[in-house]
């Protein structure tokens, strides 16, 4: 059945809060709107608050103008969109407050039921318990949790032992969007799919790994949260780790969930764990101050809304990460991200070795290793650089990139990722999904290097806004004789 043909009824608990307003009810006005999801489909706003369904949609109407883009949103397609909209006053916690949901659901138990959590992961199990107790759980409900899932690996198993208690694996989906993006899947489009690839993708082959994910944004409204969590948690744990485990593992049998975190499981157990001695090393954590970004200034993290005057949160992280296999033993995987930075880019750079014996006189930059470089935003490429000669005579040889473009190639409207695993729950398939072993798994590499720092118990280095980091963040490429690849670029390499 196509997924525009399954009747689903979702339920969004903080539907109101900040992911609620800047990704999810833009998500579904999208497919509504093109077409994606049944006409069927119903969608309720949870808030504890009470309220009416008038206000709720003049202030989703508000917000949605500020994230969907005026191009996209008519009067005609939101009116229409709208009318999926319920609201419901209850306490999610509380099973005895369910009774207008209840009443609301009644008679839909065949429907795609599907339980969305947008809310502080500390209630997932509470919420999970209330909705059992509630009697809403059919066979075709799906519950889905957004990232942290926990803030240790601890909490993380208690989140996952309580969730599992009321709802089986399968209907649960742990979403991190980063695996619903366009380029992400690509990525494994391009490895598992073209024999060319497989034979460079090797400790042999492969000289160093970058992945980077800079943001120009700061913590915009979200600093309670962030300031308890820091950039580790909130970016490391989950979005770079599952990108480096894309990159880096083997091959899986199958194309579904089991398989593909078999292999993605073995990755992260293969990481090398950091030691203390390490952690001065190989890891750089900082802070941005006041700075300026595309002419604005902006203020510095400590000046944030709920930030603690004196935290030491990081909002910059960048590691040098290892892993112990066969086929990575000795490449370096540098991982970075960071908030308030000078550009927005998010991207997996493969940096090949040099050929083994010089043949061609070199010219200005030499004869420049081969390089992949897989751009997830804010454009969308995978470029391979190759040698190639200058026409006309002589051998002198210049830099060409074989440029897979893939926004022009697609065609028609771009999906974002947050639109195609909402389908993907309404289908019920799992696949870009994380497993509880794995969040489990990603935590235990994590978690040590939290504590590290917390017991060398100093400050993370401040960096201005706008800038690429903390000076020491490019000390720990340069000193391994590498270079991040930004300068690469301006090196004109
Ligand atoms: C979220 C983090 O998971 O990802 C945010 O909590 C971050 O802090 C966001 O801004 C980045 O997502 P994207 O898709 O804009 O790169």
């Amino acid at each position: 059945m196509k997924t525009a043909d399954i009747p689903f009824d979702m339920v969004v608990v903080g539907a109101t809060g900040d992911l609620g307003r800047r990704k999810l009810l833009p998500a579904l006005y999208f497919l509504h709107k093109y077409g994606k999801i049944s006409p069927d489909g119903r969608i309720f706003a949870i808030s504890r608050r009470e309220g009416s369904r008038e206000g709720f949609l003049a202030r989703a109407g508000e917000s949605a103008r500020g994230h969907i883009g005026e191009a996209e949103l008519t009067d005609e397609d939101w009116g229409s969109f709208a009318e999926r909209l319920h609201f419901v006053t209850l306490s999610a916690t509380e099973a005895e407050t369910y009774a207008p949901l209840n009443d609301l659901l009644a008679g839909g138990e065949e429907r795609a039921r599907v339980f969305y959590l947008a809310t502080s992961p500390r209630l997932y199990v509470d919420i999970s318990r209330a909705i059992a107790e509630a009697g809403l759980v059919t066979d075709q409900t799906r519950i889905v949790l957004e990232k942290p899932i926990g803030t240790d690996l601890a909490s993380a198993a208690a989140i996952n032992a309580g969730v599992g208690a009321v709802f089986d694996e399968r209907q649960i989906f742990r979403i991190d969007h980063y695996l619903g993006k366009e380029t992400v899947q690509n990525l494994m489009a391009v490895r598992f799919g073209n024999i060319l690839f497989e034979p460079m993708w090797r400790a042999e082959k492969v000289d160093h790994v970058q992945i980077t994910v800079a943001e120009t944004l700061g913590v915009e409204g979200r600093g309670g949260y962030y300031d308890q969590s820091g950039a580790l948690r909130d970016m490391i744990q989950n979005h770079i780790l599952q990108l480096l485990c894309l990159t880096a593992m083997e091959p899986p049998a199958h194309l579904d969930q089991d398989d593909i975190r078999e292999e993605k499981i073995k990755v992260l157990r293969a990481l090398r764990p950091f030691t203390m001695e390490d952690l001065g090393k190989k890891t750089v954590r900082g802070q941005y101050r006041l700075g300026a970004i595309a002419g604005e200034t902006v203020p510095g993290y400590l000046e944030e809304p709920d930030v603690d005057e004196d935290s030491s949160t990081e909002t910059f992280v960048a590691l040098k990460a290892e892993i112990d296999n066969w086929r990575w033993a000795g490449v370096p995987f540098y991982l970075r991200t960071g908030k308030r930075m000078g550009h927005r880019v998010s991207e997996i750079v493969i940096q090949l070795k040099p050929v083994p014996h010089q043949l061609f006189e070199s010219r200005a930059g030499g004869i420049q290793p081969n390089r992949l470089v897989i751009r997830l935003q804010p454009d969308e490429f995978i470029k391979m650089s190759l040698m190639t000669k200058v026409p006309g005579a002589g051998m002198v040889l210049q830099r060409s990139d074989l440029d897979l473009n893939l926004a022009s190639r697609r065609g028609g409207r771009a999906f974002q990722a947050y639109e195609r695993l909402l389908l993907d729950v309404i289908r019920g398939v799992t696949t870009l999904f994380m497993h509880r072993t794995e969040v489990e798994a990603a935590w235990r590499w994590v978690e040590p290097i939290l504590d590290g720092w917390r017991q060398l118990g100093d400050r993370p280095r401040s960096y201005s806004a706008g800038t690429w980091g903390p000076p020491k963040s490019i000390g720990l490429v340069e000193r391994d004789g590498r270079s991040w690849y930004e300068h690469i670029v301006e090196a004109g390499r």
